[in-house]
């Protein structure tokens, strides 16, 4: 394919040389003249494992060349990848200013040019930049339709810098957000032979992946660093805790506990997670990650209490109140927080939660629910029609098949899904659902 590179930073030098590799033929653009020349001389304008053989390489070979002119570049090219630079602003929001320039002057490029183009967007940014931002850029100066006139699409990159090269021909994974098929075919057709999994998804989704990633990443190295301080604190070898934490398959390095939910509860994480903490303060190592993980908990908590508000209805119904659907473990449960709060703030509710009705059938949790949670156990109904009959308002903290198969579809109370319910993708369309996190 031809393709055009805008931007001779670590993303577009290292796209632009590797894809010259593979067989196509690649102009690069930069604004830095500087860039430009080094590259038309064979020589990398960036300093990485592998780059400065290859870009000789495909120089030479005439796979790559550089230019700073625009027009010649979308002239010469189907495809065109933007890999400008996002930097902070001061205050900490994305700058899109480079993305906006360079997006202006390929749609002026574009309004001369016959044939249909493909505009790929490799930059980081955030959701909606490309759909709300940039297309009625391209749309404005190219004076046509995104999707029929030209195509779009999101191609973040997951290269590390320092391997960016090895990375580019084994990627984790490729990511493609499409504005149409083909646009996303086009993408596709790019990396055509490299391993890794590829996922076609909605535009602002890939944008969304790449925060997803990087957040992690972040979150990972905090957590890893702040479990080393504390664990040096106490005089334990922290290399030691995180090579058997690292051994666990199904519980740390897996999907387990990484797809949106309830706030978390119980008898052991937080108390757990409190005493921890505490006793890094009383060894005088900062734990800010560690310190606000309830905090974060909680404010998932109150969202939940937000979007009942938010529905200016009094009448609420709860299914599920132990700490974890299928328990009947009460101690620290978020849902007997939520309950608590709404009953705090004079909501009228009814509660329902089939594993709780049984174990104070059985007597075995009588005793706590109606001596701790008495203002609870009095909301308590062993009936899921009741509930519903009661309620304008429903959340749904539970599995129990009982539940799922009763609650209604379009009329009837609204349904605030508090545990991402088996069929939340085809409810998300139905009016009166509300997701608490998705
Ligand atoms: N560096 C990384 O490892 C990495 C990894 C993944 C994603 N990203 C993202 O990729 C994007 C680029 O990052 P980078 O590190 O390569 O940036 P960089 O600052 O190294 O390079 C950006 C290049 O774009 C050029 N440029 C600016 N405006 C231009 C225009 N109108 N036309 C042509 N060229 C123009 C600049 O002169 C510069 O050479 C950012 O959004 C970044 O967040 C970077």
């Amino acid at each position: 394919m031809r393709i055009s590179v805008f931007g001779l930073g670590y993303v577009g030098c290292v796209s632009a040389a590797c894809l010259a590799g593979m067989g196509h033929e690649v102009i690069g653009v930069d604004v830095n003249q500087v860039k430009v020349d080094l590259v038309n001389e064979g020589r990398a304008p960036v300093v990485e494992e592998r780059i400065g053989e290859l870009i000789a390489e495909v120089v030479a070979s005439g796979a790559l060349r550089a230019t700073g002119d625009v027009r010649e570049a979308i002239m010469g090219s189907e495809v065109s990848l933007i890999c400008v630079g996002t930097p902070s602003e001061p205050n900490g929001s994305l700058c899109t200013t480079y993305l906006e320039r360079v997006t202006e002057q390929i749609g002026t490029a574009l309004a001369e040019r016959g044939g249909r183009q493909t505009v790929v967007f490799r930059s980081t940014m955030l959701p909606g930049t490309c759909l709300k931002l940039l297309v009625p850029i391209l749309e404005k100066y190219a004076g046509g339709t995104a999707g029929v006139d030209f195509g779009v699409a999101v191609n973040p990159e997951f290269l590390r810098e320092g391997t960016s090269v090895r990375d580019f021909f084994d990627p984790p994974k490729t990511v493609i957000g499409e504005l149409d098929r083909a646009s996303g075919d086009v993408v596709a057709a790019l990396y055509d032979g490299l391993p890794g999994e590829v996922f076609r998804v909605p535009v602002p989704t890939a944008e969304a992946i790449k925060y997803a990633d990087n957040a992690f990443h972040g979150l990972k190295i905090g957590f890893a660093n702040e479990m080393g301080a504390v664990c040096q604190a106490l005089g334990v070898d922290s290399h030691q805790v995180m090579d058997v934490f690292l051994a666990d398959r199904k519980l740390n390095i897996s999907p387990a506990y990484l797809r949106p939910g309830f706030a978390f509860g119980g008898s052991c994480l937080p108390k757990d997670l409190r005493s921890l903490v505490h006793a890094a303060q009383r060894a005088d190592v900062s734990v800010p990650i560690l310190s606000n993980v309830l905090t974060s908990n909680s404010a998932h908590l109150q969202r939940a209490v937000e979007l009942v508000e938010r529905t200016g209805r009094r009448r609420v119904g709860l299914f599920g109140l132990s700490f974890k659907p299928g328990t009947d473990d009460l101690r620290e449960s978020p849902l007997v927080q939520l309950a608590e709060t709404l009953l705090g703030k004079g909501y009228d509710l009814r509660i329902h939660d089939a594993h709780v009705s049984l174990s104070r059938l059985l007597g075995a949790n009588r005793e706590y629910i109606e001596t701790r949670l008495p203002h609870l156990a009095q909301l308590l109904t062993e009936s899921v029609d009741e509930v519903l009959e009661h309620a304008e308002v429903c959340l749904i903290g539970t599995r129990d098949p009982a539940v799922l198969s009763a609650l209604p579809h379009g009329d009837g109370p609204v349904l605030i899904d508090l545990i991402h319910l088996p069929d939340a993708d085809a409810r998300r369309t139905e009016p009166g659902y509300v997701g608490l996190a998705w």
